[in-house]
Formats: C-alpha cells, structure tokens, sequence
C-alpha cells in the first residue's frame, strides 16, 4: 500500500475575478520510502498540492473534493486536531527561505528540543540527538554551535538546519519545497547528497518539489510534471528524462540541451501563456502552447499508461515515444 494516495483532488479558490481551479483532478502516489520529484512552472500549483497535504490551504479556499489517504486515514477532511498530529510529526517540510521555519529569537538548540515534545525523555537526551542531527548534516562543532542563534549561521547552515529539524521526528514523508532554490550550484548539490542520505537512513518517503531538472533527476526515482494545476505526465526519472510522451516534458527537456548533466536553475521558457485559471479553456489544457495541436485535442484528454507507472494526459502519448 502506497503511503500516501492522492486520488482526484481538486482545490479551487475564491478570487475577485470569479473561482480559480487551483488544482484539477490530481492523482499521485507516494510509495513507502521512494523519493519523488514534482516539477512545474511557477503557478502550476505545486504550493497547493503541499498545502492540500499538510492541511494548511489558505481561508479563501473554496471547494476541495478527492481524497488524500496516508495510511488509511484521508486527510481531506480531517480535524484539525488529527491534522496537527500528522503534521511535524509524521510529515515535515523544509521550504525554500529556512527562516520561514527558524524562530529568530531561540537558540537553534531550545527549538530543537522543543520539536520533540512528544517523546517523553530529559533534555538532555533530546540535546543530544539534537547534536547527533546537526552533525548528521555536517554541521562543524554542533555541540558547541546549539546555543547559537538561526542570524549566526549563513544561508546553507540554516537550511542544514531545516533539514534537520525536519527529520529529528523521523517523519514517514518528508515534502521539500523548493529546498534549494535559493542556494548557489555548490551548496545545492551538497544539500541534495544530504537529503538522499539521510532519506537512507531514516527510511523516509520524500516529496521534492523543484523546478531543476537536474535536481530532480539527480535525487528522485519517479516524477510528476505539473502543468497549470494538473498531473500532465508522470513516471520514473528514466521514462520522464529519457521517454517524455507529454509535449509539455518534451519542451522542458527540449529548452534544457544539458539534460541530466547540466545544472540549470530555473525551467527553459516555453512560449506562450498558461491559461488563465478563473476561465479554464476546453480540451487539453496544455494545447495553446502545444507544438503537436490537432483536432482532438478539443476534447480533454485523460492520462494514459505508456508504461508500468508511466501516464501521460495526451491524446498522442502513444505515437510520441521514441522509436
Ligand atoms: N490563496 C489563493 N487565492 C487565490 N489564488 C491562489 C491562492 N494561492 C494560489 N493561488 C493561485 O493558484 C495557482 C497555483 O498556485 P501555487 O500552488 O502557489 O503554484 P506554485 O507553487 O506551483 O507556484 C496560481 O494560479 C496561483 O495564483
Ligand atoms: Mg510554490
């Protein structure tokens, strides 16, 4: 059984201009101790789809229908009691400013402790695995450096941080938002080995959500491409990266000469607009922009298996693989 199950979710909101289809008809699973990437442009919806599993969706929410099951309990609709028990605890999130998840004003040390509230031992044991995680993700001197505060540390020691808090709970899913986005090259690759190592050790299902191609295909075995608030196409890093069937991966991969090798850091532009949200056209949502358009293409396309756990949502998926 997969640990989590997303099955048809969608999340719409209530904006001035009418109701936007934030995500539509999302399914997505998440096997007990895989790494998956979820890739997209800005907008595609990748926030909400987090959200949506953390319980945290903004108040101007305005209908969520599908299922999110982790384990056998569905998180839509769930109390927000149940939902604080999951969260932190069985689930964590790193994100893309590790201040966001810092307090300013406590000791990294006094924050770590705190986290594991639940677990009923002295402080001092909980420092000292607060130590052990710190020095886990390579933090120099840790024992020493607990009592520093989050503004004494740069950028790539807060988020080492991050990560640690996020996995001193030993969490089932760990979903990262754009971890990495705001590191340079070199930090971000010793961010990803930290993570892939860790993930190891802890035995924890990860979520990536990145928009570097390198990054996921470096970290993740399988992959879902979002495109304006749905699941276009999703597979192992090897059919994404090297069997696309969705026009839109095709023109991610296409605008990215340097494949798997390069580091890139944001996603090649594709011309064209994504649609607008409030007023979602017929047929495929991707068609506007879509190089392989024909008259079919009218009528919304369902996702289609090419493969063992390879879908695609395009009428052509089956022609388009490579000979
Ligand atoms: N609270 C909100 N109210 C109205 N629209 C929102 C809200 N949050 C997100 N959106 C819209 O939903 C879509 C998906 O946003 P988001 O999930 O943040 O995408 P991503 O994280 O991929 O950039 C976008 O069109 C965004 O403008
Ligand atoms: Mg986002």
């Amino acid at each position: 059984m997969a640990l989590l199950d997303i099955d048809g979710l969608s999340v719409a909101f209530r904006t001035r201009r009418g109701e936007l289809q934030a995500l539509r008809n999302v399914s997505l699973s998440v096997e007990k101790g895989e790494i998956i990437g979820i890739i997209g442009e800005s907008g595609c919806g990748k926030s909400t789809l987090i959200n949506s599993i953390i319980g945290l969706l903004p108040a101007n929410v305005s209908a969520v229908s599908g299922s999110i099951r982790f384990e056998d309990e569905n998180i839509v609709g769930m109390t927000e009691a149940g939902l604080r028990r999951l969260r932190g605890e069985r689930i964590t999130t790193i994100f893309q400013d590790p201040m966001t998840a810092l307090n300013p004003v406590l000791s990294i040390g006094t924050q770590m402790t705190a986290i594991q509230y639940r677990r009923p031992e002295s402080l001092a044991v909980k420092r000292r695995r607060a130590i052990d995680f710190l020095e886990r993700v390579r933090m120099p001197d840790a024992a020493r450096r607990l009592d520093q505060y989050p503004h004494q540390f740069s950028g790539g020691m807060r988020q080492r941080i991050c990560i640690a808090m996020a996995l001193l709970t030993e969490p089932d899913l760990l979903i990262a938002d754009e971890p990495t986005t705001a590191l340079d090259a070199t930090l971000e690759v010793q961010v990803i080995r930290l993570l892939r190592e860790l993930q190891r050790d802890i035995g924890c299902s990860v979520m990536f959500v990145s928009h570097h191609l390198g990054a996921v295909a470096d970290l993740c075995e399988r992959v879902a491409i979002m495109y304006a608030g749905e699941v276009v196409e999703q597979g192992t890093v090897r059919d994404i990266f090297r069997d696309p069937r969705h026009p839109y991966t095709r023109k991610l991969l296409e605008c990215d000469p340097g494949r798997l090798t390069e580091m890139q850091d944001t996603l090649p532009t594709i011309p064209g607009e994504v649609p607008d949200l409030v007023h979602i056209p017929e047929g495929c949502i991707f068609r506007s922009r879509c190089p392989d358009e024909f008259a079919r293409c009218g009528e919304r396309p369902s996702p289609e298996t090419v493969g063992p756990g390879h879908r695609a949502a395009c009428h052509k998926a089956r022609e388009l693989g490579t000979p």
